[in-house]
């Protein structure tokens, strides 16, 4: 078998009964973890009992040895879970836990050349993108550095000429292959800005075009739909706000102390939610199934969890969803509820939980469908709600965290009920590796 490597990513498994090539050593796992990543314009011959590697064009022989990856044919299996997406958004205890190891002298280093640096920038697709909207509160609350969070698909466009090298930028892809994402690190290095990135996948090619980066640790995510990947980008983003805010001496060593004592609670909490709301989730999907059209609507940091729950339920359930920072409402998408109009808010018992509660009150007043997500003994939002789905009290910008999940699993219970395969949505792939 021949094979020509060209932007997008290509692996050759080098086993003991065979070798292989995938675009992704997931493919290839339950055979081997011996891996050669193929750069852009190289050629490799490959047999059953042997492999050569070539540089093109002049096909001068390249010698690599394999490296070992750290996925276990079990972590690509579904464990007894009918699909990916249920699995991976019930490891989410598990993978923030891991995350919460993430190794510390990488988180000191990124948050260091943040801290050092004119402008931040924070850029990613979908998913991740919208991790970097919340990371962009966490990195202005709690460490008062103010980042420009950016779509990878309009950075170049939007912001390219702006760069030099005193910007920094934090890319932000769970596969390190999105080609929208792999352009701007190709673009800003060229420009001499720092360029870092959070990735999941330890030998993707986003870590061969960045000076630094930190791996999530989440494990192998299969389903198409970014679930436990999300979660632990945000992680991430709070354990560099958490090192960048000691930098800038915006706490003190005791305040650090306790935050990090507030993250280590994290994946406990985060089983308690799944537990506690996954019923409610699914008597909620049975609900919204057949929906026209369905609102997600938040505050502060927690736009960004309206964001991803509508992400989450449009490419998996297909029903079209729009998702609002509640205080738009009044500027125009309040005129689209009608009667019965599913409107889900997440209202945490955070700094805008006031306005919040008054945005709520608007549009039920239109004859709306409520559903909250809201602190578990909040009766008043309870009252006002047709559905509520009950949170434990958790630090603010902690809370997108535990938020998130009840929404995954809606939109995952959605797609179930209505029949789809919630690990193949149409038209989409697990990286995007065109523009
Ligand atoms: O691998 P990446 O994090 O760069 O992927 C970015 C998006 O393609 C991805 O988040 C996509 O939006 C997911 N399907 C969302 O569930």
């Amino acid at each position: 078998m021949v094979l020509i490597k060209k932007e997008s990513p290509l692996y050759v498994g080098v086993g003991v009964d065979g070798n292989y090539a995938a675009s992704d050593p997931v493919a290839f796992v339950d055979k081997t973890n011996k891996v050669i990543p193929l750069e852009d314009n190289e050629m490799a011959v490959i047999t059953a009992v042997d492999y050569k590697l070539f540089s093109l064009p002049d096909m001068r022989p390249v010698s690599r040895e394999p490296i070992v990856v750290d996925i276990r044919p079990q972590m690509v299996e579904k464990g007894g879970y009918p699909h990916y997406m249920l699995k991976e958004i019930y490891e989410q205890p598990t993978s923030l836990y891991y995350t919460l190891n993430v190794q510390k002298p990488y988180l000191e280093a990124v948050a260091e050349l943040m801290n050092r640096a004119r402008v931040n920038f924070l850029v990613g697709a979908g998913t991740s993108y919208h991790s970097c909207l919340a990371g962009s509160y966490m990195y202005s609350k709690l460490a008062g550095l103010p980042t420009i969070p950016v779509v990878a698909s309009e950075f170049i466009q939007q912001y390219g000429s702006t760069l030099d090298p005193d910007v920094a930028l934090l890319l932000v892809s769970q596969s390190g292959e999105t080609a929208d994402v792999l352009r701007v690190a190709s673009y800003a290095r060229m420009k001499a800005s720092t360029v870092m990135a959070i990735t999941n996948v330890v030998s993707s090619t986003i870590t061969r075009l960045v000076r630094l980066y930190i791996v999530q640790q989440a494990g192998p995510e299969i389903g198409v739909a970014a679930t436990k990947t999300y979660t632990s980008q945000l992680l991430v983003h709070m354990l560099l706000a958490l090192e960048i805010s000691r930098k800038r001496n915006k706490i003190d060593d005791e305040t650090y102390q306790k935050k990090l004592e507030l993250l280590r609670q994290i994946p406990r909490l985060a089983e308690m939610v799944l537990k506690n709301s996954d019923e409610k989730a699914k008597e909620v999907a049975e609900m919204l199934k057949d929906s026209h059209h369905i609102f997600y609507l938040g505050r502060g940091i927690n736009t960004a969890t309206a964001f991803e729950g509508r992400l989450k339920m449009l490419e998996i359930a297909y029903i079209p969803s729009s998702a609002f920072s509640a205080g738009e409402s009044k500027h125009g998408p309040i005129a689209l509820i009608e009667k019965n109009t599913p409107v889900i808010f997440i209202a945490p018992n955070d700094s805008s939980r006031k306005q919040i509660l008054g945005n709520v009150m608007e549009i039920k007043s239109r004859g709306a469908k409520i559903i909250t997500l809201g602190t578990e003994n909040d009766r008043e939002l309870r009252e006002v709600s047709d559905y509520f789905i009950g949170i434990p009290e958790v630090d603010e910008l902690l809370s997108p965290i535990l938020y998130v999940l009840p929404l995954q699993l809606l939109a995952y219970y959605s797609a179930a009920l209505k029949g789809l395969d919630p690990d193949k949505p149409r038209n989409l792939a697990k990286s995007v590796t065109v523009e």
